[in-house]
């Protein structure tokens, strides 16, 4: 076959296999407007990804992943630490930032790795004062919610996916309000600000085992904010 005729097979296949919309929407870089949320796929690159995830597992050494109750008295499907000044907890008392974790000792500092992507997409010249890690096992979830335990809502949170992917929702400012959902893969950065800061997001479900970033798979989240 004429080279021409293979390089156009080659090309129907591939377009075959993948549609336009994931061809463009995997572009490293290129924005992406899910209801006002901006995501930036492939923020992190592998090398990047994996330094971080070596980070989290310090964190999650010093201060260790725990499944809290909310205020409801449901066991939440995700496990969390943090990092920072502050972390967020729930208990049967309620939805707050805690100075210590349940171990009794200060959080540990957020990692280098971490900061600098928020001062890289922030936007903002000043840093977060906390660090949420989530790690979703087989079927965890999180359901719809806002993020408003922080003191002053003009700060954005800058969220950061790695492992498996989480299918992102997000929605406007009353729960009710229709919704768009998005594959977050590992290395993508989401960011809420202005008037997405307090819309409604969840994750609905991720694809156990589908990356190979975690060696057991699941997904970790890292969302960084101004708590205080
Ligand atoms: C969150 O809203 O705290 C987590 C979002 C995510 O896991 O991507
Ligand atoms: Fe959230």
């Amino acid at each position: 076959m004429a080279l021409q005729a293979v390089v156009a097979a080659d090309l129907v296949q591939f377009s075959e296999s993948f549609s336009m919309v994931d061809l463009f929407d995997t572009e490293p870089g290129a924005p992406v407007d899910l209801m006002g949320a901006v995501i930036w796929p492939c923020w992190l690159d592998r090398a990047a990804q994996t330094a971080m995830l070596a980070d989290l597992r310090d964190v999650a050494r010093a201060a260790p992943f725990r499944q809290y109750e909310t205020p409801g008295g449901h066991k939440m499907s995700v496990r969390m630490t943090a990092a920072g000044e502050v972390g967020w907890v729930t208990d049967r008392s309620g939805y707050r930032y805690a100075s210590q974790h349940q171990s009794g000792g200060s959080w540990p500092e957020i990692p280098a790795s971490v900061l600098d992507v928020w001062r890289a997409i922030s936007g903002v010249d000043r840093d977060p004062d906390s660090c949420l890690v989530n790690y979703y096992g087989e079927g965890a979830k999180m359901s719809l919610h806002q993020d408003k335990d922080e003191a002053d809502h003009h700060w954005p949170v800058v969220s950061i996916s790695l492992g498996d992917p989480g299918l992102f929702r997000v929605g406007g400012m009353v729960r009710k309000d229709p919704t768009k959902s998005r594959w977050l893969m590992s290395g993508d950065v989401a960011v809420l600000s202005g008037d997405a800061r307090l819309a409604y997001h969840g994750i609905d479900r991720i694809r156990f085992g589908e990356g190979d970033l975690l060696p057991d798979g699941g997904r970790i989240n890292v969302t960084l904010r101004v708590a205080q």
